[in-house]
């Protein structure tokens, strides 16, 4: 079985962090999201991934390798200049998809708890030519939501209704299983959009069936959905997640530590403080629903609360960072700099004034 990887966006809410890293490399809870992928399209009988990238995405996938899983990696790279969207990706990778069998396209950035098998044999099952996972959300405006008919038969696919229009919770969970005869479906060589121009021609042609999952699923497209998948996840995951015990600081549950980080006295982490790898924290610092990357540097005093310190970034001494801020890869914050409600450092960018 093989599954295409949507890799190759340009995830322009989530910058600045994303200025530096594809959305499928943003750790959570300390693991790239590629590698939660993988995790579970192996267990439901993947072994082959095709990554549809373009070369930036293409580079950074390459640089940190997550691990496989077991899985025969290849990748797909949209032309220079020209993404593909989310439907174009498939039509460029058709000889590498072939046309034995159906196979599984996900979006990259969804974590999504999706028992593949059982989607695989519900298409199977299905008399269609695409199955379309789909997840039941409480507001589904800003989704692609689908009218559902008997024999789960997709009737309307809706992508982002007004509030007030939708005509089910059920939305695009961003996996499919997909026949080969959706190849003729795509037109070549330019961007084409699966939410916009395939599935409703799917729809037309009584080709598109939903599949309904109950695990965990969450989009991660924008800094507050990141925040709170990682939120969920560390809930989630908390018994499996191993502290290190020479960390003197106290810590208020729950709280998700690599190797290597260093913390000072006095220090408080927690509630849903998740530190990577090799991160210095100094005394007397309190970090509670925050997320700081591998290698950052944290002085004594600081306050971050509702932020995400990227990779290598600097903190200086005395600075409170708060609700939605993001400091991106190798930027720096210097003493005593307070930042409040969303405020953004660009990656290696050095602030020395308060942002609030
Ligand atoms: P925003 O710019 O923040 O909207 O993000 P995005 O365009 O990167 O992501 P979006 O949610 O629109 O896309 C869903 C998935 O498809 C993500 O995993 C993207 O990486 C991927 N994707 C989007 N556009 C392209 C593209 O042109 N080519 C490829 N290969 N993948 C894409």
């Amino acid at each position: 079985m093989k599954a295409l990887i949507l890799a190759g966006g340009f995830a322009t809410r989530l910058r600045p962090l994303s200025c530096s890293r594809p959305k499928t490399l943003f750790p959570l809870v300390n693991r790239p999201l590629l590698q939660w992928i993988f995790e579970r399209l192996a267990d439901g009988g993947v072994d082959e991934v095709i990554l549809a990238v373009n070369a930036l995405t293409q580079f950074y996938i390459r640089q940190q390798k997550p691990c496989k899983c077991g899985l025969k990696v290849r990748f797909s790279l949209d032309p220079p200049k020209n993404p593909l969207g989310t439907a174009g990706p498939i039509k460029k990778a058709e000889k590498l998809l072939g046309h034995d069998e159906p196979f599984i396209v996900l979006n990259g950035d969804i974590f999504a708890d999706i028992d593949y098998k059982a989607l695989i044999e519900a298409h199977k099952k299905a008399n269609a030519l695409a199955t379309m996972a789909l997840c039941s959300v409480e507001d589904p405006s800003c989704f692609g939501v689908v009218e559902l008919c008997k024999d789960n038969y997709i009737t309307r696919f809706i992508e982002k209704p007004p509030k007030g229009q939708v005509p089910s919770n059920f939305i695009n969970a961003g996996a499919y299983v997909l026949d080969p005869g959706v190849f003729d479906f795509i037109p070549e060589g330019r961007a084409v959009s699966i939410e916009r121009e395939i599935f409703p021609r799917l729809v037309v042609a009584k080709q598109l069936v939903g599949h309904c999952i109950d695990g965990l699923w969450m989009d991660i497209g924008k800094p507050a959905e990141y925040l709170e998948a990682n939120r969920l996840l560390l809930s989630s995951f908390a018994h499996k997640i191993v502290n290190p015990k020479n960390v003197l600081a106290e810590i208020k549950s729950p709280v998700a530590l690599e190797q290597g980080v260093v913390v000072g006295e006095k220090s408080i982490l927690g509630p849903y403080a998740i530190i990577g790898k090799n991160v210095k924290i100094g005394c007397n610092v309190t970090i509670s629903n925050s997320i700081v990357f591998s290698d950052a540097e944290i002085g004594d005093d600081v306050k971050l609360n509702g932020a995400v310190v990227g990779e290598g970034a600097y903190i200086g001494r005395h600075a409170d960072i708060g609700d939605g801020c993001i400091i991106a890869d190798q930027a720096k914050v210097k003493e005593n700099v307070h930042m409040r409600d969303g405020a953004t450092v660009c990656p290696a960018k050095e602030i020395s004034e308060n942002v609030l």
